[in-house]
């Protein structure tokens, strides 16, 4: 949405004003990032409130100091500011803010809602106010915010946790955690020793399910994993890199990892999805029960979730439900969640009249990718209206499995039951700047319809020189 970026908004007046408002909150200082914006992050910043607006007028000087005086003067305190060119209002500007909690944001937000052609509100707290969106990330850098979001930090162990009462394998776990807690978009993943004991565990994981994967797994796991052997590392005597499969990803469909120092809410988790970024463990499950994991550890991550974000229909179809998450109710963020786990990690799918597993929860479990198939569990047709209302058990076998005829199937449905998702304006991801669009003006739509035609224009050209 942000297109080329406007430096000279910010004269050098300006510059002084929200100098003097950044000051008004040390300790951090902010600091000016490329594109001519400022930011601050602190801890504040993931309970931000974001503001978008636009002037009325065709490239009014100076308007935006005019309405940072409005900040100002309701003492919001401000941690991010950036201006483009808008993609509604042709010659006109836009104004992104984030607005740190506090101060009197709501005299602001009805001053801008007067003075502006254009306001949207998207904001963590989007349950005290009826008119506002769920904050989601819309730059893929945002995904940094989740880091100091997460529900519980990964080095928290249960009691009944198999590593709960060893120290060793706790202090591992904190500095699995700290490496993620500190990771910023850009940075490759920190590459990781690990101890012979861990690796030793991957040995037998990686050993028995390899085994069942020629008669259980579905044909674009099976197809992809020689690649990654090839490529990535995985070896029964190594475990392999996320930087080096994170890479390999790349080249395939654009998919990205991301290190996660704890548990995401559903509704980030997701919305890394949107971006094609998929959040994964590093650290790897106990040492004493090597087939028995309580929470997601590497094993699942990139013995069963990889090779699937390698294709290209399925990673479609893990995208379709991270741009359906974006600033969806939270009725519909579970349902969404619920319709995630009985596909991307719970799924059945058939293949020339046989049932495969694509699921990861099964391709990483040695005893329930065999249950699965065996006959003995219900199966029902992958629906997303009815799917998404099923109940799930988080720590035993599934009692139901949902069968998708093919991922492109599967997709249509999901981009059908989106559909039904009350938002008043449509998303997509924009691969060139790596930022969602909110679409929400005629002359968007034009601009991507004329972006479809030359696509097809290309596609035609194709065609004609294949019956030449
Ligand atoms: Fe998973």
């Amino acid at each position: 949405m942000y297109a080329p970026a406007r430096r000279q908004t910010l004269n050098a007046d300006m510059k002084e004003n929200i100098e003097s408002i950044l000051s008004s909150s040390p300790p951090d200082k902010p600091r000016l990032i490329h594109g001519g914006n400022y930011i601050k992050e602190g801890r504040d910043s993931a309970k931000s409130t974001c503001l978008i607006f636009s002037p009325y007028e065709e490239d009014e000087v100076g308007s935006l100091g005019k309405y940072l005086q409005l900040f100002v003067k309701h003492k919001v305190n401000l941690l991010h500011i950036e201006s483009r060119s808008s993609l509604r209002r042709p010659n006109n500007y836009e104004f992104m803010v984030d607005c740190a909690p506090g101060g009197n944001i709501a005299s602001v937000i009805e001053a801008l809602r007067d003075q502006c052609s254009y306001f949207s509100i998207i904001s963590r707290n989007h349950k005290d106010n009826m008119n506002t969106v769920p904050w989601f990330p819309r730059r893929i850098r945002d995904l940094d915010k989740f880091a100091n979001q997460i529900l519980s930090y990964g080095a928290e162990l249960d009691s009944d946790h198999p590593g709960f009462t060893d120290p060793m394998y706790r202090e591992r776990r904190k500095y699995f955690a700290d490496i993620a807690y500190y990771y910023k978009h850009g940075q490759p993943i920190p590459k990781v020793e690990y101890t012979a004991e861990e690796t030793a565990t991957w040995g037998v994981v990686f050993k028995n399910l390899t085994k069942l994967y020629p008669k259980y797994a579905c044909k674009e796991h099976n197809h992809v994993f020689p690649l990654l052997i090839e490529n990535c590392g995985y070896r029964e005597d190594n475990i392999p890199q996320l930087e080096d499969i994170s890479n390999f990803l790349k080249d395939s469909t654009g998919f990205t990892l991301r290190p996660v120092a704890g548990l995401l809410s559903s509704r980030d988790f997701l919305a890394g999805l949107a971006f094609r970024v998929f959040h994964s463990t590093q650290y790897i499950r106990h040492s004493s029960k090597p087939f028995y994991t309580p929470e997601p550890d590497i094993c699942h991550e990139i013995l069963g979730h990889v090779p699937l974000f390698a294709d290209p229909s399925f990673a479609q179809f893990a995208q379709v439900i991270g741009l359906a998450s974006l600033g969806a109710p939270d009725e519909y963020i579970e349902k969404l969640a619920t319709c995630f786990w009985f596909t991307v990690e719970y799924g059945i799918c058939r293949q020339n009249g046989e049932l495969k597993a694509y699921g990861a929860g099964l391709l990483s479990s040695f005893g329930e990718l065999e249950y699965c198939l065996s006959g003995k569990p219900e199966l029902r047709p992958f629906d997303p209206p009815k799917t998404a209302l099923q109940k799930y058990p988080i720590t035993e076998y599934q009692p139901v499995y949902y069968v998708a005829e093919n991922f492109e199937d599967a997709k249509e449905k999901m981009m059908k039951f989106a559909q039904s998702i009350p938002r008043k304006f449509g998303v997509r991801y924009d691969a060139y700047t790596q930022t969602i669009s909110i679409i929400d003006s005629k002359q968007q739509i034009e601009a991507l319809v004329n972006n479809v035609n030359q696509e097809v224009q290309i596609l035609m050209d194709a065609l004609r020189k294949l019956h030449h």
